[in-house]
């Protein structure tokens, strides 16, 4: 009796750390309120949500058994080949053509160092896939390093000029990312070195907060105009990309469809950053599960499915999941954190300098910082001579081509002969949520929970 009295006192016994275990009040939201009563603002990070949100892991495969021949896995050939903005030769002479339905996402120097940028650009090169510059103009080394690349034309029009748009294989027109839809970039002041600050023109070592809204354009109208402009500078050469994160999508697909871009980019709310705040992370935009049935449906409501590629990321981790953003509707995906973990993000290595900014191997997500302990996500000379572009270029390499070989395995089990063979009808949905996002069916059901 007196220990369920002692029990029950709110300080008592074993109940003393049950505030804890609060749904409403747990450790990390307590924290939370601390650092932003300590600090009078909110808090920035890189890497994504940490919140739990239904993914592609909601679906499974159904591979060939007596209904569907499957081919041999390890004998017969699954085509990989990619074409994206290859629908209107008169006006793309070059679509970007990829040997792997995989490339690099746009990621600026400036977030990443200049090794990292490098590396990037060889490894892909290495595979037959491209790079983009992302938001900050185009390194001279990347341009190098990458033989396809995309130039990002982002709101704030760092070093936007004609040269670097006629160097480009694309042109992405950055409407926004995943990471932090409706608000522009954030590199923080320690980031913000000579390269940085002659290529951006910005002053030295102050936090930048990149715009959001395109000078050029406000609506379909005058976004037509600018793809227009952008064709005749760039002498009707390259493909036009057009990257949203995944908010409306329905609405804003069909809206970039017809306003001529070749490409669309979709970014689920599980977009990377190198630095965003927390509460964009963790509230904004729809998942990419949910994404990338949307923006199919919505290019055939239009009548542009297979008009217009597709291009989907946001947590991409392998080439299952390659295999299922394809089989959902996509042309191809776009990898980040992944190619980032490739060269060497999260390595256990230099444990007292991930120690020093309060992480490990394995759980660090301080890009923000600029003090990244492995040299993939700084300016700070010493430290990004840790990433060897060469080593980091083989690795991600490495991992592109395990990639590949998940999904045309995949792929020749479900009975393909191309990647992009792979359909709808190719999965089953594990949980009800992901029935209705998707419009797949439930696994042995059979039935689609929300049929569209
Ligand atoms: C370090 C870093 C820098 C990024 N910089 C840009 C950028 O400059 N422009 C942009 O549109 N997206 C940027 N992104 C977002 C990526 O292009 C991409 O949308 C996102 O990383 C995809 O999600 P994933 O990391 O799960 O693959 C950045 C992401 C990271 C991790
Ligand atoms: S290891 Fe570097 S790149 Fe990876 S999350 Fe940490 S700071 Fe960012």
């Amino acid at each position: 009796m007196a220990q369920s009295m002692n029990n029950n006192h709110p300080q008592g016994g074993e109940r003393k750390n049950v505030a804890s275990r609060s749904h409403i009040w747990p450790p990390h939201v307590i924290h939370d309120i601390q650092t932003k009563a300590e600090l009078g603002r909110y808090q920035i990070r890189g890497f994504s949500t940490f919140f739990k949100i239904p993914t592609l892991d909601q679906l499974v495969f159904l591979p060939a058994a007596l209904t569907r021949l499957p081919l041999e896995g390890y004998r017969e050939s699954c085509d990989t080949k990619t074409i994206l903005g290859g629908h209107k030769p008169d006006l793309v002479a070059r679509p970007m053509e990829l040997d792997i339905p995989i490339y690099i996402a746009s990621m600026s120097f400036g977030a990443l160092s200049r090794n990292a940028k490098i590396a990037l650009g060889r490894g892909a090169t290495m595979v037959g896939t491209c790079t983009s510059t992302g938001e900050g103009g185009m390194l001279e080394d990347e341009r190098i390093a990458s033989k396809k690349l995309i130039y990002q034309m982002t709101p704030s029009r760092y070093q936007l000029d004609l040269e670097h748009l006629r160097m480009a294989d694309a042109i992405e027109i950055a409407v926004g990312q995943g990471a932090k839809p409706g608000t522009g970039g954030v590199l923080l002041g320690m980031k913000v070195i000579d390269k940085v600050v002659e290529m951006r023109q910005l002053p030295k070592g102050i936090d930048q907060r990149s715009s959001v809204r395109h000078p050029d354009f406000l609506g379909a109208d005058d976004m037509q105009i600018k793809i227009e402009e952008l064709r005749d500078a760039t002498g009707y050469q390259v493909p036009i990309f057009c990257k949203m994160p995944a908010c409306r999508v329905a609405q804003d697909v069909k809206i970039a469809a017809k306003s001529g871009v070749d490409v669309i980019v979709i970014d689920g709310m599980e977009g990377a950053t190198g630095a965003s705040p927390e509460f964009l992370l963790d509230h904004t935009g729809i998942p990419t599960l949910a994404a990338i049935p949307a923006a199919r449906r919505a290019l055939e409501e239009i009548g542009m499915y297979g008009k217009v590629s597709l291009v989907v990321s946001g947590g991409i981790k392998s080439g299952v999941d390659v295999a299922k953003a394809l089989a959902l509707g996509a042309d191809a995906v776009a990898i980040g954190t992944a190619s980032m973990i490739a060269l060497g993000c999260n390595a256990p290595i230099y444990l007292e300098d991930y120690a020093a900014l309060g992480a490990a191997p394995g759980a660090c997500y301080h890009c923000h910082t600029g003090l990244c302990p492995v040299g993939v996500a700084t300016q700070d000379e010493k430290l990004q001579e840790r990433l060897d572009p060469d080593a980091g270029a083989q690795r991600l390499a490495n991992y592109l081509r395990a990639m590949t070989m998940e999904l045309t395995m995949i792929a020749k089990a479900c009975g393909k002969s191309s990647v992009h063979g792979l359909e709808p009808e190719d999965l089953r949905a594990l949980t009800l949520e992901a029935s209705a996002m998707t419009g797949v069916p439930l696994a042995g059901v059979d039935k689609v929970v929300a049929p569209w």
